[in-house]
């Protein structure tokens, strides 16, 4: 190998420098720009923590006010890009018209291409964190053929995407402030993490200086497997495969014995080694959204519950560290709220929008950036002379 290291998965790189994000994976501890997770949960709301994520301090009173008045101005998308809705099928996955669409905005806002200036910098962030639940609130409404709904720009960042998900033109819709509360908590919870798969690929996408939306679009590529992002719609599609508590040992036998790769998703995590702070948090505010909703017994709840204490007692979890990650109960809110599965991955693309975004303006921002260009070790054929087809 030489000077290089093989390192399958960058198990032990550091890939870069950075001053967003800091966890401890022993401890289960999650930091935002030095404020602990928790205590942004507890106290924040969603936009201010997108402040602090992008510019490093909370903000004060009229820095909240200019930063919110900005994503508010920003939320309308072109009518032009309104119209690639109407090329998807009907049946089109969301996060795959969240990737064609946001890479589309590329074409759309050529001033951002000059990426060294820091106020193109910080316009195409608030332009992204303003359009995204636009784009996503979009993708719901063509999968389910109702009519696009404009957004409201006297409503807070979550109450609107709740309107724009699910109010129709005919009717009056009025926003559950405790849904829109618990989607701003599990927003909060999901708006950075390091260099997660997705942030490093908008970060490697970003490292060859192209287009910031089309590297964002590249990060949502990424989210979208199911070892990722799309981990919150395979939960719950594997709680509706188990069905009931009764199957669960048949089920986590084939977990255990590995049967056609068959893993309890929304467990385990790369960095996470006792707990992940998010799913703690995640679990409490499930019981009360279910509790609001007057939906305590959810039979989904009662088996994740299940699945969640036999795995944490069982040696094959133990052994190997895994424990619940944020993905475990983040599906069940979703549902309890009226969410489909399939907005599950877009509703975590929403909210770590402002992570990719964070990322992609530090790392422009650092003059000793340099393309992100892993080597590799070489298994193919040694060198060999071409033959003729006819000679083969
Ligand atoms: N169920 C069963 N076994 C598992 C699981 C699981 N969920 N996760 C890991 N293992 C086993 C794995 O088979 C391996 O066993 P062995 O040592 O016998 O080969 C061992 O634990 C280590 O696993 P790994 O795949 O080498 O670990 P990793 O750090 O490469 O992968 C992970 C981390 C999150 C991809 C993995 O734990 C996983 O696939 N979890 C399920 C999917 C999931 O919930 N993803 C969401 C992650 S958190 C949110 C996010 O990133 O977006």
């Amino acid at each position: 190998l030489g000077i290089f290291t093989y390192d399958p998965g960058f198990t032990s790189t550091c890939s870069t420098k950075s001053a967003i994000t800091y966890i401890d994976g022993d401890e289960g501890v999650l930091l935002y720009r030095g404020y602990p997770v928790d205590q942004l949960a507890e106290h924040s709301s969603f936009i201010e923590v997108c402040y602090l994520v992008l510019h490093g301090e909370l903000p004060k009173k009229d820095q909240l006010e200019a930063f919110e008045g900005s994503i508010r101005r920003h939320t309308m998308i072109n009518e032009g890009v309104k119209r690639f809705f109407d090329g998807f099928y009907y049946d089109a996955h969301p996060m795959a018209m969240l990737t064609g669409v946001v890479g589309a905005l590329s074409a759309f806002y050529h001033d951002t291409t000059n990426n060294k200036d820091p106020k193109h910098r910080e316009i195409f962030a608030h332009r992204m964190i303003a359009k995204i639940p636009t784009i996503a609130a979009a993708a719901y409404k063509k999968f389910y053929g109702q009519p696009f709904m404009h957004p409201q720009n006297n409503l807070d960042y979550c109450s609107n995407l709740l309107q724009m998900m699910f109010a129709v033109p005919a009717e009056p819709y009025h926003v559950d402030p405790v849904a829109a509360r618990a989607l701003d908590v599990l927003f909060i919870l999901h708006a950075d993490h390091e260099q997660n798969a997705s942030t490093s690929t908008v970060r490697m996408a970003g490292s060859t200086g192209c287009n910031p939306y089309a590297a964002i679009s590249s990060g949502i590529a990424a989210l979208w497997g199911p070892l990722h992002g799309g981990a919150n719609e395979a939960v719950l599609n594997m709680l509706d495969e188990i069905g009931d508590a009764k199957h669960v040992p048949e089920f986590m036998n084939k977990v255990k014995n590995k049967v056609e790769g068959v893993r309890l998703m929304g467990f385990g995590h790369r960095v996470y080694k006792n707990f992940d702070p998010r799913a703690k948090i995640i679990r409490e505010q499930c019981h009360k959204v279910l509790k609001h909703l007057g939906k305590e017994n959810d039979p989904k709840m009662e088996l994740a519950l299940k699945l969640e204490e036999i795995a944490l007692s069982d040696d094959y979890f133990k052994q190997r560290k895994l424990y619940p990650n944020v993905d475990f109960y983040s599906g069940i809110i979703y549902e309890a709220l009226g969410i489909p599965v399939n907005m599950f991955t877009p509703m975590f693309a929403v909210a770590r929008t402002v992570g990719w975004c964070a990322h992609w303006m530090e790392m422009t921002a650092d003059s000793s950036t340099r393309i992100a260009r892993p080597r590799q070790v070489y298994t193919g054929a040694p060198v060999r002379n071409y033959v003729p087809c006819d000679q083969r």
